[in-house]
């Protein structure tokens, strides 16, 4: 199983999935990778307040390095996870065809499965931000996990 998580700038809201989701599952397993629908941050650490929550929950992020989606990765993941509906729009828009956009979902859609509700964007918010995309991440991840353990 490979599973993709997305978002605008592959700073923030991305790197904190990524960096959750393989806390919960073994690598050998599950491949977990992130990417930016915008190559703004392409090379880049996560944002300092991703890293600190993240190490706040002992997890470790600062592995990671923004890049920026390809429509390649429609063929190297089985699962693409968009944080917000833009970003969900966005990676739809480069799909081939169907195979390539059924692979696409919203990621909260996994706690509120009839709703399409995002994962808010805390770039230019305060780190109360970053504490609650933390949260909703962490509770989304339990449920993925959960489906792929079956
Ligand atoms: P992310 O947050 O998509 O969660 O990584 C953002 C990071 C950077 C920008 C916007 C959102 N930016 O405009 O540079």
């Amino acid at each position: 199983m490979k599973i993709l998580m997305v978002c605008l700038g592959n700073i923030c809201r991305s790197p904190l999935a990524e960096g959750i989701l393989k806390s919960k599952v073994s690598s050998e397993n599950v491949e977990v990778d992130s990417a930016g629908t915008a190559g703004y941050h392409e090379g880049e650490l996560p944002d300092k307040r991703s890293i600190a929550v993240a190490k706040k929950y002992g997890i470790d992020i600062t592995d990671q390095r923004s890049r920026k989606f390809t429509v390649a990765d429609f063929d190297a993941f089985d699962l693409i996870y968009a944080m917000d509906e833009s970003n969900y729009h966005n990676i739809v828009s480069l799909s081939r065809n169907n195979e390539d956009a059924d692979k696409v979902k919203m990621i909260l859609q996994e706690l509120y499965p009839n709703e399409d509700v995002s994962v808010p964007d805390p770039y230019y918010g305060g780190d109360q931000g970053f504490e609650n995309v933390f949260q909703m991440l962490d509770q989304a991840c339990e449920v993925i996990v959960e489906k792929i353990n079956g």
